[in-house]
């Protein structure tokens, strides 16, 4: 039987790598993985001629312009990569009846609920970033209604630049360090996020529409910097500080809370707990 073809977008950063490193586990796929370098998503030709070669069944974008902060100054380039680019790829599936499977944010939600968002809870991004990403889902269903759009919070893994691997490192060189404590979510191991995509794909089943996807749990940033703490038995002092003694360019929502009791319905997906994710992601990290 032919393998389905899965090409992976965004293939070196914190999802994309997560997916290679799973690959040997699906050995009924064919990979190809495209690095910014090997395939820039905003350089829309070449989007084009990359995929016709490649002739994907799949395609899992993995890419995007992430820096949230930057994004305030940089929309243009926010929008080109998180938006209009998703619209690019999203039509050539359609165009070429392959499946899209695209990743957005919970920065897409203003943060002013007090329960965790449903898919359906209306929008309202805070960011430039944010909105972009928005602008992203919207594309993908504008040009491919066959989408999935998976909105996923707070990622980390042992590699790429994350909440995680700034702390291990603060915690083990500081005496002291102060985190935010009053935004509250729940973080997403990449390699979880990556299996849950290659689940999805595995089961043969094919519902389009938006899902969320975290581990459980619902803690603040100092919570996390807390539990980082005690796994690697540091003794740095952490405070807690409200965010606005942390000031950043991009408005971060104050709550952005996933349920994620979609994905389990439809698919079967269990999201373990973060800290086990957590313990997890460390031990690699050793
Ligand atoms: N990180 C989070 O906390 C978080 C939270 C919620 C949702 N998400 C979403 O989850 C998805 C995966 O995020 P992640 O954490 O894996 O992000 P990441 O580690 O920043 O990886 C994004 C990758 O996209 C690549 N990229 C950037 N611009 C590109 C372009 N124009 N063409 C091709 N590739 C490009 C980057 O390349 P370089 O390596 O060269 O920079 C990087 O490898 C994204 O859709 C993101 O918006 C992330």
């Amino acid at each position: 039987m032919k393998k389905l073809t899965i090409a992976v977008t965004g293939s070196q950063g914190q999802l994309g790598r997560s997916i290679h490193e799973l690959a040997v586990d699906y050995p009924e796929f064919q990979f190809v993985f495209l690095s910014r370098s090997d395939m820039p998503i905003h350089h829309f030709e070449l989007v084009r001629n990359f995929l016709a070669g490649i002739k994907p069944d799949v395609v899992i974008n993995a890419a995007a312009y992430t820096a949230v902060d930057r994004a305030e100054q940089e929309k243009d380039l926010a929008y080109q990569v998180n938006g209009e680019s998703v619209g690019v790829l999203a039509a050539w599936c359609a165009g070429h009846g392959a499946r899209f499977i695209h990743v957005s944010t919970d920065y897409v939600f203003d943060g002013e609920s007090d329960k965790p968002y449903v898919e359906t809870d209306a929008t309202g991004p805070q960011s430039v970033y944010g909105a972009s990403k928005l602008e992203g889902e919207k594309q993908a269903f504008q040009f491919c209604p066959n989408s999935i759009v998976i909105r996923t919070s707070w990622v980390f893994a042992p590699f790429g630049k994350n909440f995680v691997r700034t702390m291990l490192g603060l915690l083990q060189e500081k005496e002291s360090i102060r985190v935010v404590n009053d935004q509250i979510g729940s973080p997403t191991y990449a390699p979880d996020l990556a299996r849950a995509i290659l689940d999805i794909l595995r089961s043969g089943k094919w519902v389009a529409g938006i899902y969320h996807f975290s581990n459980a749990g619902r803690i603040s940033w100092f919570d996390f910097a807390i539990e980082i703490r005690a796994q690697i038995g540091a003794t740095c002092k952490v405070e807690a500080i409200p965010t606005s003694d942390y000031p950043t360019p991009a408005k971060r929502p104050r709550f952005s809370l996933l349920n994620t009791d979609k994905i389990s319905e439809v698919f079967g997906l269990k999201p373990r707990d973060w800290k086990e994710a957590l313990r997890e992601c460390l031990g690699k990290l050793r």
